[in-house]
């Protein structure tokens, strides 16, 4: 069992948990995640370690509730436990200093991009962080990243916040006006990745992304993360979840990211129906 110890709300049902975790704080490292499984009957759903401290022997999920399970999670508190967390799982983040990394990040992206961002500000790399949202109340995580980028640029779809428009815009922008960019890390909605390896591709930039097709046991048994990339059949789980994007199919994995959504409203509202009729406002799916 794995205690809650502090759980901060971040923006509407975007919710941080601090979790004790000391084996897995001691082995995290920046592109990490963990399957977890809220209790004996649960589903097991893959969450990124956003932070983690092997000190404090602790780990941070950040979590946007999208359907059933997030949901779940979302209602619980600090002081009470979750019954299995494994991990740390998949292939970390290569980083080595580069002259300068641009991270895009689309909503809950920021999250997964934390720990890579501070790890290249560290080892001095010049970091430039390029983060959006849809308005100024879910752009989450900003003072942390602040911290850890030498300039920091905002976009909102609805204009509230910085740039009016999308965050791929401003890294076109960038490109546009002649920077020289060592590589580009993009994390967030397919689409906004498939859109920021648009972006750079005629520039020539590499560009990373981190991919989040539907995990089951997130070890390379069950074959249900399967990705194609540069034409060869990869395992998100374990040969990932970074990838070169250029090279991924963002088609198939698109597609295929769908394949459960009538099942996935079925579960919700089932849930909504029985156990929280005071949030049924909730019923609302991603996608
Ligand atoms: C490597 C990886 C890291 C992730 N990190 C985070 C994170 O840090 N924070 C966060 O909020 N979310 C993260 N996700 C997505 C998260 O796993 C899903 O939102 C969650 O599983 C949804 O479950 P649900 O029951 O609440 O919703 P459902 O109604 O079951 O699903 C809602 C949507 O979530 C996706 N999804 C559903 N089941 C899975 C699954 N088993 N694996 C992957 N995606 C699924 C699908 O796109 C689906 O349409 C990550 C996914 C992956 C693959
Ligand atoms: S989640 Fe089963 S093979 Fe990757």
């Amino acid at each position: 069992m794995y205690r809650i110890v502090r759980k901060e709300v971040l923006a509407p049902r975007i919710k941080s948990f601090l979790i004790e975790a000391p084996e897995i704080a001691a082995k995290a490292k920046p592109g990490h995640f963990v399957v977890v499984r809220l209790d004996e009957k649960g589903e097991r759903i893959p969450l990124t370690i956003a932070d983690y401290d092997a000190a404090s022997g602790t780990i941070e999920l950040v979590v946007q509730e999208v359907g059933r399970t997030t949901y779940q999670m979302g209602m619980l508190e600090a002081g009470q436990y979750i019954q299995d967390v494994v991990g740390p799982l998949g292939t970390p983040m290569h980083i080595e200093k580069v002259d300068c990394v641009v991270f895009v990040a689309g909503g809950l992206g920021v999250a997964p991009i934390y720990p890579k961002a501070r790890r290249h500000y560290e080892i001095g790399s010049r970091v430039v962080s390029l983060i959006g949202a849809q308005n100024k109340d879910l752009l989450i995580m900003r003072d942390r990243m602040e911290k850890v980028s030498h300039e920091v640029r905002y976009s909102t779809d609805d204009g509230s916040f910085g740039h009016h428009g999308f965050v791929t815009e401003l890294l076109k922008e960038m490109l546009d006006s002649g920077a020289k960019i060592s590589e580009v890390v993009a994390v967030g909605p397919l689409v906004m990745m498939r859109a920021a390896c648009r972006v750079t591709e005629p520039f020539g930039v590499k560009t990373i992304v981190s991919l989040n097709p539907i995990m089951v046991d997130g070890t390379g048994m069950c074959g249900s993360c399967r990705v194609t990339v540069g034409g060869e059949t990869k395992f998100s789980c374990v040969d990932g979840p970074a990838f070169d994007g250029h090279k991924v199919d963002f088609g198939e994995l698109i597609a295929r990211q769908n394949r459960f959504l009538a099942e996935e409203r079925l579960a919700m509202e089932h849930f909504t129906r029985g156990i929280a009729p005071e949030r049924e406002e909730c019923r609302c799916h991603q996608g």
